[in-house]
């Protein structure tokens, strides 16, 4: 894989973005379930840069994960960096993306991973597979866009468009003849391979008049599900089938942000693609898809709630009972603005997020997989607290200022190999409420349950899925709510767990020095 510049035109400006191998988006890694692959990532941008694989568990092979700072150091311009990418049981959409700073914005692509040789879909064999890449396209240099969040200290500034497969779609001006269409036989199914690439929002995505059927998300199937449209979150994937059964002529596939937080970095613009079938109609405009409200959060959860998996082999069990339980706030919390400057924030303050009150600070010395490794002291501290530090109602309103100021931290949780492990998030209204794309590198996880209001640990585990609860890698907190995951901790290394929208206090900059 080549990081290199590349020149684009959208939106009727033309400027460089940085690539894989020149292609926007990145260019799709095939694999089957088991496969191993080797990747040399040349940097041949001006920034430092890492390439994680989201979703690949990477069994006992934390060196290639790839968040910077957490397992490897950023490669430097003009260096290189070998990766060893071990599939285990993911089958289905993954992706991989860019994980240092920004540059996810641009540096991203789809992973398929296929079924063994010798065996097939728990479904009947598509006609054709698509990707659907969901990302968004800044009129400015998105270094400029980072470089204006960390010194705003506000919330990020939004994208000028978003994107399907590169694509604004032809609700924009200069786009249309550019739009993606995706050409169509009648009466046959499409496997739709949809990613959520875009930094900040949530996206509810529709194709006008067809359902969609839901066969796997994050690589894990679930049963089949019938649906008018989608919620994805940013780190999520989704294949979906798309059967051709309508009239021919010309539909809309269309995606816009669900977001609750209207001053947290809301899109309010719709990309779209044409579907549009090759035996006519193809000269009719095309119908456009219902998509649900930007605040519809009933309709965003009622999707994520409808997924099941599909039963599994012993191996893949849901955890019956837990060893450990942590119980993680999400927050959104302020900071003092850097230096004697006034951000954005209440009061002239900074926000970023949280979780038990602690601000996660990358260490930039070295990384935190190699200090753990080597014994070196400094880098990181143990004991992330446990609990929410205070009791309190998480989700009301007008939260006391003094939880507003949280510590920062470079702190790691420990836990113990094989152990039953239950995270629950619970989300809260501290400075703005706002749902929570939670990702674990390392990891598949159950999702048994979630709700709305304060976890309840008296109550609310009596109603978990124990069953057949969706397995993913990363779970949407809904604002003023909770969510628990339940996994085995088997797979020795060091692995992030973050919310998977940019906002967190003060990136690295981008030139840092080799570590
Ligand atoms: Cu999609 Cu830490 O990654």
């Amino acid at each position: 894989m080549l990081v290199k510049e590349a020149t684009y035109t959208r939106l009727c400006s033309t400027k460089k973005i940085l690539t894989v191998n020149g292609k926007f988006p990145g260019p799709i890694l095939r694999a089957y379930k088991g496969d191993t692959i080797y990747v040399n990532v040349h940097n041949g941008g001006r920034y430092n840069i890492t390439i994680h694989w989201h979703g690949v568990k990477q069994p006992r092979n934390p060196w290639s994960d790839g968040p910077e700072y957490i397992t490897q150091c950023p490669i430097q311009p003009g260096g290189s960096f070998n990766q060893k990418i071990i599939f285990s049981t993911e089958e289905g959409t993954i992706w991989w993306h860019a994980h240092s700073d920004w540059s996810r914005a641009t540096v991203h692509g789809a992973i398929f991973v296929y079924p063994k040789p010798g065996t097939s879909y728990p479904f009947p064999k598509p006609h054709h597979e698509v990707p659907i890449i969901l990302a968004e396209w800044w009129k400015k240099d998105v270094m400029e866009v980072l470089e204006e969040f960390v010194r705003t200290g506000g919330a990020p500034n939004v994208s000028d468009a978003y994107t399907i497969n590169g694509q604004p779609g032809d609700l924009y001006p200069c786009s249309k003849s550019e739009t993606f269409k995706l050409s169509v036989s009648q009466n046959k199914t499409y496997l739709l391979r949809i990613v959520n690439a875009v930094m900040n929002e949530i996206l509810f995505f529709a194709v006008a008049n067809h359902k969609l059927t839901v066969v796997a998300t994050d690589a894990s199937y679930t049963k089949p599900i019938e649906t008018d449209y989608i919620t994805i979150s940013p780190g999520q994937s989704m294949d979906a089938l798309l059967v051709t059964n309508q009239q021919p002529g010309r539909y809309y596939m269309a995606a816009r942000a669900y977001s609750t937080n209207a001053q947290i970095g809301f899109d309010n613009t719709t990309t779209t693609a044409i579907v549009e079938y090759n035996t006519g109609g193809t000269t009719s405009s095309p119908l456009f898809p219902y998509l649900p409200s930007y605040n519809d959060t009933n309709a965003a959860f009622n999707f994520f709630g409808s997924l099941k998996s599909l039963a599994f082999g012993s191996t893949e069990g849901v955890p019956k009972k837990i060893t450990t339980r942590i119980v993680s706030t999400v927050s959104i919390n302020t900071f003092p603005c850097a230096g004697n400057q006034t951000c954005q924030g209440p009061n002239g303050t900074r926000l970023a997020a949280s979780m038990n009150n602690i601000s996660f600070l990358e260490p930039n010395t070295v990384d935190i997989l190699e200090a753990y490794y080597y014994y070196i002291n400094g880098v990181f501290k143990k004991g992330f607290p446990n609990s929410p530090p205070y009791l309190f109602n998480f989700t009301a309103q007008g939260l006391p200022l003094m939880l507003q100021t949280p510590k920062t931290g470079t702190k790691v949780k420990v836990l113990e190999y094989g152990s039953d492990m239950e995270v629950v998030f619970q989300n809260t209204n501290l400075v703005v409420g706002l749902d929570h794309p939670i990702h674990l590198h390392g990891h598949d996880f159950h999702i048994v349950g979630t709700g709305f209001g304060n976890f309840d640990e008296e109550k609310d585990p009596f109603s978990y899925n124990l069953v057949d609860p969706p397995l993913r890698n990363t779970v949407t907190v809904p604002i003023s709510g909770w969510t628990a995951i339940r996994f085995k901790a088997i797979n020795p290394g060091v692995w992030f767990m973050h919310c998977h929208f940019e906002q967190k206090l003060l990136p690295p900059p981008p030139h840092m020095p080799p570590c």
